[in-house]
């Protein structure tokens, strides 16, 4: 399958901003989502998404609601004047999203009868997807075809919207076979937020993804939304190591909505922009370094237009509210020449329990020394848990972490006594504030571990604090009780470049 834009040329463009030559010279994808209301009011906002942006994807005009106002009825004006905008500006178009439980037509559930055997709803999908994407045939690069159509939290593992619900999960691959019927060249996607990271919901999704295409469904791509946060977001290893798997199965990865909330983390702005440059820089270097990774899509540009601000005021865009580049510009730049953030040196003392267990500690339980064998150096585990909360804990890091701003964290661990559960870093910070003690604890990655092999705990975080910080120590909790909990190799390290 040849991506039949991947010959456009810029230039054709008119002017190409800094991003989009990069972008370019990366032999990458540079994208954003749209925002139309945005684009028909705001000249500056039309010529940053000319010039910054190789592709473009309706934000929401192209979702099954948005189109269809009433049964059988579309309305195409929206889709077709960013499609129109796209091919203006020599931009590829990514549709999104045919199959989605959000955003549904409203007269939806009274054309589909309670009771109904699903034959229905199979009939208003399927009409729908072959109108929609016949009607976009060779304008529309790719399709976003199925979108979150997992929810590990459920008995399935599956979203059981009324589409699982009335047709089951074999809906995902017909999904797929009437969109490849509809445009037999377009690049067919699986969209789905929260698996950028190693862990349950992207094992579970990749499953899916091998079993669909044991299949022989048409899926050539999947997309990681990475709407991360800036006090926590995968480690470069454990993005790029999940990009390659994905891209092993043979599909197209994507990051396909990125945006960095910034308000969850304390601190001034400076301090939160400068950890926000860093998260872009990993996620966006991340997928160029890594062939299996095909582009990066922005979920908006502007923080004057991000769906973010909808829950409350933040700003997890490049561009501020006044289209100014912000330190994040300058990540997506450093992401697209292949620099990825570096670590400084190791901030925990004892981290890799040289000095014996120092002043590590065990919430509860035993704590014991030990060499692992199947990996060099100590290793502390904690048996006679009784609950999941119980911690190894670090003891006092306050004086390396106090400066807070963008940190990596590297920890390997492994069980005793199940076959596998999951591992959390957490760092306990107390703070005086308005002089008034307030703690708070801020998880910076969880991980499925097993008592099989060793597993390296990662995660990025911004730290920053809303007083005066006055004790932070670094705990690893999460397994069931009765589960040894073995740690190796701890690393915290400040991030820059
Ligand atoms: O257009 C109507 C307008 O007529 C009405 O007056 C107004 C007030 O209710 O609503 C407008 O529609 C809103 C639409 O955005 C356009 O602004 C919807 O209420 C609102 O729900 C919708 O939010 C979108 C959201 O998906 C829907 O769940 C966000 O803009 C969009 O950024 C967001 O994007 C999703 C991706 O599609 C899938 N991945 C997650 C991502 C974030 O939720």
């Amino acid at each position: 399958m040849t991506d039949p834009a991947a010959e456009t040329s810029p230039a054709a463009a008119g002017t190409t901003g800094e991003l989009r030559s990069a972008a370019a010279k990366a032999g990458k994808r540079l994208g954003t989502a749209v925002n139309l209301t945005a684009l028909n009011a705001e000249p500056l906002y039309a010529q940053i998404l000319g010039e910054q942006f190789d592709s473009v994807t309706p934000e929401n005009a192209l979702k099954w609601g948005p189109l269809t106002p009433e049964q059988g009825v579309y309305d195409w004006a929206a889709a077709d004047a960013i499609v129109e905008f796209a091919e203006a500006h020599a931009q590829v178009v990514k549709g999104h999203t045919l199959v989605w439980h959000e955003q549904l037509p409203s007269w939806l559930p009274s054309a589909v009868s309670a009771d109904g055997d699903g034959a229905q709803l199979s009939a208003l999908l399927q009409q729908h997807i072959k109108d929609t994407v016949t009607r976009y045939r060779g304008r529309v690069y790719a399709w976003d075809v199925v979108n979150e159509a997992v929810n590990i939290d459920t008995a399935s593992g599956y979203t059981e919207s009324v589409f699982w619900q009335k047709l089951g999960p074999d809906y995902i691959e017909q999904a797929f076979r009437w969109a490849r019927e509809a445009d037999p060249d377009a690049l067919l996607l699986y969209n789905e937020v929260g698996i950028e990271r190693l862990g349950p919901k992207s094992d579970f999704t990749y499953a899916l993804m091998q079993q669909l295409l044991a299949k022989g469904t048409p899926i050539d791509g999947i997309g990681f939304q990475s709407h991360v946060s800036i006090h926590r977001y995968p480690s470069e290893a454990n993005l790029r190591a999940n990009i390659r798997r994905f891209s092993e199965l043979g599909l197209r990865v994507n990051i396909s909505e990125l945006d960095a909330r910034t308000t969850l983390l304390p601190g001034d702005a400076a301090q939160r922009w400068e950890a926000q440059r860093i998260a872009y820089q990993q996620v966006v270097g991340a997928c160029v370094v890594e062939p299996g990774c095909e582009g990066v899509t922005l979920w908006g540009f502007t923080d004057k237009y991000s769906w973010i601000n909808d829950d409350g005021p933040d700003d997890p865009l490049p561009f501020d509210r006044n289209y100014q580049p912000k330190p994040a510009y300058l990540g997506v730049l450093q992401g697209l020449a292949g620099e990825l953030p570096t670590p400084g040196e190791n901030l925990i003392s004892n981290g890799d329990f040289s000095a014996g267990l120092g002043a590590w500690t065990a919430s509860a339980g035993a704590l014991a020394l030990a060499t692992a064998g199947d990996r060099p150096g100590w290793q502390a585990c904690v048996s006679g848990r009784t609950a999941e909360l119980d911690a190894l804990v670090s003891g006092p890091v306050l004086d390396a972490l106090a400066a807070g701003g963008p940190h990596a964290l590297s920890a390997w661990v492994r069980l005793n006594g199940a076959s596998s559960g999951v591992v959390e870093a957490t760092l306990n910070v107390t703070e005086l504030v308005d002089g008034a003690e307030s703690h708070a604890a801020l998880s910076l990655g969880a991980m499925a571990a097993s008592d099989v092999a060793w597993v390296e705990l990662t995660g990025y975080f911004g730290l920053g604090f809303a007083g005066t910080p006055t004790a932070i120590s670094l705990e690893f909790s999460g397994p069931p009780a009765g589960v040894d909990l073995c740690v190796m190799d701890v690393n915290v390290a400040r991030v820059g470049g």
